[in-house]
């Protein structure tokens, strides 16, 4: 009797070596399932959200973002493999960090962690307090090069930022990552920053009490859903400087509430440590600055002078002195520095509209989470196991289809024996993971399975 049998062999990927596969869900951590990627480029966005800085030539793709996120969450990009970008921008504090200066490989930061939200959706380009990253891109491997924050400086004793390069070529898990998301496992910097970007960019919160007010009525009107001190709050915000406004929009415009490209500083000089800092021209979006249960996601402004958003109102209702690089906008006719004359309700209502800007999603989904078990291991699923359907065709040929990770190359192999396999045929697969083959059913038992070789 004539029968043709079939197996699909499942590889995943451990921390440092293969093992088979196993069964999981999605969220299992410790596991990123290939075959079934986050949606990361086709997240949506309301339509008032027009503000971009996303270059064309490094559009969010599904397994670039997923990459990114790999290599964001992964402690190997520091020098000891104790720092990853995670450990200053942590999720649960709206991707910023709680402590004035944050911890890296060798000592403290000289400015406050800013929170990574919504970066993408801006006019400005430039990234950092002082804007001295041209693009978020560049940014990404500054941190990296970085003596204090992850030590591949290159200098002061720390290994060149090559090296690094040639720690994770010898990753399997990133062989695989980087062929997925540029089709080649070269891994070099620009492969890295642009996927880092990517997935910073990828993290976006658009469902605030702002948002869904703002989808139903322009900013300058009364929104539904607000209180009526919300609303007065969201006035002094729009409004000039004056006795019914405070400026706020000019420089921080809603909806993206990202700085304007042209800001100066806001008077706000004093460095962390002592000293005065007049180069912060830049804000994060002044988005989720308290999380969704009203917690600070950290103090505020480069030097986390600022414990609240109350302290922050005061700053601006009266700016505390003149400086060489002080925003005109923040100087009244005659070149006094502000003084908006605010009343504590006044302050109230302003306070009040910028809790409005915090969502809820971003601080949970799991597609920006550390992918990481607890034991820093990391499982790859490539190529599920028995997820292989074999269809008898009517001209006496059978056909294997899976679906395997996007962008990869696969064998088709064959045996008689289940034990000696030889290639049958080099299979490339595109962005939809498919593999198909149609097999003639030949008078011998033959055996045939998908395989992947990082
Ligand atoms: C040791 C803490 C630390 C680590 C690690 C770290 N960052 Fe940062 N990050 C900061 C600080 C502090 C700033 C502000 C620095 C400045 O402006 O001089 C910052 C700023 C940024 C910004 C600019 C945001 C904006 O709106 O301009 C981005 C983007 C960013 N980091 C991404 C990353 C990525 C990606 C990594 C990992 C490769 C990383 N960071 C690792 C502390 C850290
Ligand atoms: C002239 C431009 C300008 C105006 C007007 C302005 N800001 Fe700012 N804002 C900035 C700049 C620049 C920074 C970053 C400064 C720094 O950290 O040194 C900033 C930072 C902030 C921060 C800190 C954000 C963070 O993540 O740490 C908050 C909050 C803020 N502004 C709120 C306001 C409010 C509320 C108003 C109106 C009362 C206002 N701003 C008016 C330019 C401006």
């Amino acid at each position: 009797m004539k029968t043709n049998s079939y197996l699909s062999i499942g590889i995943t990927l451990l921390f440092h070596s293969l093992i088979s596969a196993q069964t999981t869900t999605p969220s299992t951590p410790g596991v990123i399932d290939l075959t079934k990627l986050n949606n990361y480029a086709n997240q949506g966005k309301p339509v008032y959200i027009t503000r971009t800085n996303t270059p064309v030539n490094n559009t969010i793709t599904d397994a670039g973002a997923t990459l990114g996120r790999v290599l964001f969450h992964d402690k190997r990009l520091s020098r000891n493999s104790t720092v990853s970008c995670a450990s200053c921008h942590q999720q649960e504090n709206g991707f910023g960090d709680t402590a004035i200066a944050s911890t890296g490989v060798n000592g403290s930061t000289g400015r406050h962690s800013m929170r990574l939200i919504n970066a993408g959706f801006a006019t400005e380009s430039k990234f950092f307090w002082d804007e001295r990253a041209a693009t978020l891109e560049i940014q990404t491997t500054q941190p990296v090069r970085d003596h204090v924050e992850m030590g591949f400086s290159g200098t002061s004793g720390d290994p060149a930022f090559s090296e690094l390069v040639t720690r994770l070529s010898a990753i399997p898990e990133y062989r695989v990552l980087f062929a997925m998301t540029f089709g080649t496992a070269t891994i070099n910097e620009t492969r890295i920053q642009n996927s880092l970007a990517q997935f910073v960019r990828s993290i976006q919160s658009f469902d605030s009490k702002y948002d869904v007010g703002r989808a139903q009525v322009p900013d300058n009107q009364n929104f539904p859903n607000f209180t009526a001190q919300e609303n007065a709050g969201k006035q002094l915000f729009l409004n000039p400087p004056g006795p019914n406004g405070a400026g706020c929009a000019t420089c921080h415009a809603p909806p993206e509430f990202a700085i304007d490209p042209n800001s100066r500083n806001n008077g706000v000089t004093g460095a962390i440590g002592g000293g005065t800092d007049l180069t912060n021209t830049r804000s994060p979006s002044l988005r989720d600055m308290v999380g969704p249960n009203g917690k600070s996601n950290g103090p505020l402004m480069h030097n986390g002078a600022f414990a609240t958003a109350a302290d922050v109102i005061n700053h601006y209702n009266l700016i505390p002195g003149d400086n060489a690089n002080l925003d005109n906008r923040l100087r009244r006719p005659g070149g006094n520095v502000q003084n908006l004359n605010l009343n504590q309700t006044q302050k109230n209502n302003l306070a009040a509209f910028l809790r409005t800007l915090t969502g809820t999603n971003v601080y949970t989904d799991p597609k920006w989470s550390n992918p990481f078990n607890a034991s820093n291991e990391l499982t790859l699923i490539i190529l599920p196991e028995n997820a292989t359907t074999v269809t008898k065709n009517n001209n006496n040929t059978l056909t294997l289809s899976c679906v395997a990770a996007p962008n990869l190359t696969y064998q088709m192999e064959s045996s008689t024996n289940l034990k000696d396999w030889t290639t049958y045929e080099q299979i490339s697969v595109d962005a939809t993971g498919l593999i198909e083959r149609t097999v003639p059913i030949t008078s011998t038992n033959t055996f045939f399975r998908f395989t992947y070789t990082p």
